[in-house]
C-alpha cells in the first residue's frame, strides 16, 4: 500500500508567530532594499557639497594688476589685486558711475560698503557677472582703453555695460546695480577664502 502523506490541518500557533516573523523580516529586508538608493539619493554628494564650499587663494602668488579667476558655487568669482594707480583711479572715476556709495545694499555685504568694496583695499573680490543679464565682462586695465579719461575697469561686451575697478557701474550703461561682491574673509594677511565670512556666514 502506498504511504500517503498527512498535513496537520489544525492550527498550530507556534508555527503561525514563525511564519508571521518571517514574513516581517523578509518584508522589512525587502522595504530597506527599495529604500537605500533614495536615502543614499537625499544625502548630498561629495560632488554636491565641494561645489557650493568656500574657495581659498593665496592673495601674495598674484603679481600686482593681475586678474585670477576662481569658481564658487558654478559662478566666476575675480580677485584682482590692485595696484596704486588702480586705487587713485578709483576716486577720479567717481562722478561717472551711478552708486559710488553702494547704496544699493544687496550688492555687497556691509564690510566690503567702502570705495575699493573689499576689506583689503588692495584686493578686489567680485562675481564676474555683469549686473544687466549676466554675461562675463573683460578687464580693461590700461587707461583710455575704453573711452578717454578711462581710469581702467571691466567692460561687458554684451550691450556695453562699464564698471570700474570696484566693480562700480557707470552711469548710462543697461546694467542696473554695481557687481556682486561675495562673502569673504581672511585667515592670516593673504590667505583670501571666498564664500563664507568672519562671522561664517555663507
Ligand atoms: S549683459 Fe552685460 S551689458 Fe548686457
Amino acid at each position: 500500500m502506498a504511504e500517503t502523506q498527512t498535513f496537520d490541518e489544525r492550527p498550530d500557533p507556534e508555527r503561525r508567530k514563525l511564519l508571521v516573523r518571517a514574513t516581517g523580516a523578509v518584508g522589512g529586508a525587502a522595504l530597506a532594499a527599495a529604500s537605500y538608493p533614495f536615502l543614499v539619493s537625499l544625502a548630498p554628494s561629495e560632488r554636491a557639497k565641494s561645489a557650493g564650499a568656500p574657495v581659498e587663494v593665496d592673495t601674495a602668488r598674484l603679481a600686482p594688476g593681475q586678474l585670477r579667476t576662481l569658481e564658487w558655487r558654478g559662478k566666476p568669482i575675480w580677485v584682482l589685486r590692485r595696484t596704486p594707480e588702480m586705487l587713485a583711479g578709483l576716486k577720479t572715476a567717481e562722478s561717472m558711475l551711478s552708486d559710488p556709495g553702494s547704496e544699493v545694499t544687496s550688492q555687497q555685504p556691509e564690510y566690503a560698503r567702502n570705495r575699493g568694496r573689499s576689506i583689503n583695499e588692495g584686493v578686489f573680490v567680485t562675481v564676474a557677472l555683469c549686473t544687466h543679464l549676466g554675461c562675463i565682462p573683460s578687464y580693461y586695465r590700461e587707461p583710455d582703453s575704453i573711452q578717454p579719461g578711462w581710469p581702467g575697469g571691466f567692460y561687458c561686451p554684451c550691450h556695453g555695460s562699464k564698471f570700474d575697478l570696484a566693480g562700480r557701474v557707470y552711469k548710462g550703461s543697461p546694467a542696473p546695480t554695481n557687481l556682486v561682491i561675495p562673502p569673504h574673509r581672511y585667515e592670516g594677511s593673504t590667505r583670501l577664502v571666498v564664500g563664507i565670512d568672519a562671522s561664517g556666514e555663507a
